[in-house]
């Protein structure tokens, strides 16, 4: 088995540890998500966890619900009045355990769900650690269509990279669930995660930027690739 699919099943199966009966879940998005949610999907079969309710962060989490057998536990923001836990993946943590998220496009519906939920835990491999954020990835920003353009001048005259996320095939911009583009910047120089989220939101038409602050995360489990966790 490759190493990363390793480190993150060691992620995805330690979260499992801060489940109960009777909790309604938050479910993230991407590929680290997806190995928790194969470990809960193990354990309400077997029923060593019973009336769990899941809500999903994204279409595409919704559809690996589905497919999964689990349709009768899905709900919407609408029908739970709280989340218990929500349980998502990122593209990069620093030390202070904010995040960078948004690599799947679902940035808005995760920090929705993410920060509404009582508990937030973070699930990443050992290679998302990084001294600060954004090291490698760039902030994804999802923002109205009409406003791409001004957004992206906008985001330049502060400096650093930004570009409009483009489809396989680059047919065209990617859209989100919530019909937006997303717009990936890359700052010429690293700034306090809380304030750099803050200077790009009050840009009229950004809808939701992929800057999750460390202060509303309780907790992140890094797997390793030698199969161990670890948290902070
Ligand atoms: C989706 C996300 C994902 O959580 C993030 O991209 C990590 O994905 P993966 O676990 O596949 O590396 O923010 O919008």
């Amino acid at each position: 088995m490759d190493n990363i699919v390793i480190a993150r099943e060691a992620a995805a199966r330690e979260a499992i540890k801060y489940l109960r009966d009777k909790y309604v879940v938050g479910v993230g998005t991407g590929s680290t998500a997806m190995a928790f949610l194969r470990e809960l999907h193990k354990l309400i079969i077997s029923d060593s966890i019973e009336e769990i309710l899941l809500v999903p962060t994204s279409t595409e989490t919704e559809i690996e619900i589905i497919k999964l057998g689990l349709a009768h536990l899905l709900r919407y923001p609408w029908q739970v009045n709280h989340v218990d836990v929500a349980i998502d993946g990122a593209d990069e943590v620093d030390r202070r355990k904010n995040l960078i998220k948004g690599g799947g496009a679902a940035l808005t519906r995760e920090k929705i769900i993410d920060y509404w939920a009582r508990e937030f835990i973070v699930i990443v491999d050992e290679t998302k650690v990084f001294p600060s954020i954004p090291s490698k990835h760039p902030i994804p920003i999802e923002v109205i269509p009409f406003a791409w353009s001004i957004i992206k001048a906008r985001l330049e005259e502060l400096g650093g990279t930004a570009e409009l996320r483009f489809g396989s095939g680059k047919r065209g911009p990617i859209v989100t669930d919530n019909g937006n583009y997303i717009i990936d910047y890359m700052p010429k120089a690293v700034m306090n995660p809380d304030d750099m989220e803050r200077i790009i939101k009050e840009i009229p038409g950004v809808v939701e930027v992929g800057i999750f602050s460390g202060k509303r995360i309780s907790k992140v489990i890094i797997g390793r690739i030698d199969g161990s966790v670890t948290t902070m």
